[in-house]
């Protein structure tokens, strides 16, 4: 196939940030998709209603003109959360969910939550409410292994909240391994996951081997090729239960190329063709539209959008960097090399 339609679709996980740096990766993310669930991880974090609504308002500002696109926004739960703010949220309408960071297990993660057992009352309102909660799933334990946390996270976090709460609609996001994979399909309809292009693309050898890559390095870190045959499987498996979140997340150049270098992967300039040349690649571009534009939208229980875009085989080349404008410069996802897949334009 030289060139496909299918419908817009949505990056049901995505990090825009604010100021300069959402100005520059904005475009991207708002040309490819036609809705993406924002993540609340800002500096301070997106907590209550109020900012949800102020921060998408600097979103919609920064969109570039006569581009439609819709900011779904969440709210970041802390043990202070109340149930009446997810009350508050559900009514304004335009937050979708609630995203569970385990304090110190990510970027801008140390005011999540410690013990969720403190958070039970809020968790109760979301499935009254039908909020989804959206999970980081690494436990954060320093004698756990990094390559372990999101295997223990199941058994020891993610198992026991679903036993609690069978009716909350919980998506468990950027999956990176089999055992998460395993985990979804057995569990009931109302869990499932992400899966980022990075993730289903390259395993741990991308960032270690022959040299450590910083841009290579995100959370939860790539795992063995193992884990990620089977996030390609699950992803292609035409699943209701798997759905595309890039986890676009941009850092700039100095802060990735660091001797503590932040974790983060930027894809937004190339997503929707990076999930074509995997789905190609795996002889399953007939399953893109449904993994790209409808299980996501079946699932937060939102209309499917009604555009369509189109791919067309014709290579381009990554740039080696993108301006974030005074905010420095990010290296983006495959930068300098080639790729098959664009975006058709007429
Ligand atoms: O690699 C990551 N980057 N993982 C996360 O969980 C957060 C994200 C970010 O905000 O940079
Ligand atoms: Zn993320």
């Amino acid at each position: 196939m030289r060139k496909f339609t299918i419908p817009f679709p949505d990056d049901w996980h995505l990090h825009l940030r604010d100021g300069a740096t959402m100005a520059a990766v904005l475009p991207h993310t708002a040309r490819r998709f036609a809705r993406a669930i924002v993540m609340p991880n800002l500096n301070p974090p997106v907590t209550t209603t109020a900012q949800a609504l102020a921060y998408r308002e600097r979103i919609l500002a920064a969109l570039p003109k006569g581009i439609r696109f819709t900011p779904l926004m969440t709210l970041y739960l802390t043990e202070e959360t109340t149930p009446e703010e997810i009350v508050r949220a559900r009514k304004s309408g335009h937050i979708h969910a609630v995203k569970f960071y385990p304090a110190g297990a990510t970027t801008n993660s140390a005011a999540g939550v410690r013990n969720i057992g403190n958070c039970y009352a809020v968790l109760e309102t979301m499935a009254t409410e039908g909020l989804p909660l959206l999970i980081h799933g690494e436990v954060t334990d320093p004698q756990v292994d990094i390559f372990d946390r999101e295997k223990i996270f199941l058994e020891e976090v993610l198992a026991p909240l679903l036993t609690r709460l069978p009716q909350l609609k919980v998506v468990l996001e950027h999956i990176t391994t089999r055992d998460a994979v395993d985990f979804v399909n057995n569990a009931g309809t109302n869990l499932a996951a992400t899966i980022t292009p990075h993730h289903l693309a390259m395993n741990r050898n991308a960032m270690l081997a022959g040299g450590i890559r910083p841009h290579h390095y995100c959370l939860p870190v790539l795992k063995r090729e193992n884990h990620r045959a089977a996030l390609l499987e699950a992803a292609t498996s035409g699943s209701g239960r798997f759905f595309l979140g890039s986890d676009s997340a941009p850092h700039s150049r100095y802060r990735k190329e660091s001797s503590c270098g932040c974790a983060g992967i930027y894809s937004a300039h190339a997503a929707i063709e990076l999930y074509a040349e995997l789905f190609e690649q795996a002889g399953a571009l007939d399953r893109l539209a449904d993994f790209s534009s409808r299980f996501g939208a079946e699932f937060y229980g939102l209309p499917r959008n009604t555009g369509t875009i189109t791919l067309i085989k014709e290579p381009w080349d990554v740039p080696q960097q993108y301006s974030l404008g005074s905010g420095g410069a990010l290296v983006p996802l495959r930068a300098g090399t080639r790729i098959r897949w664009q975006v058709c334009h007429d």
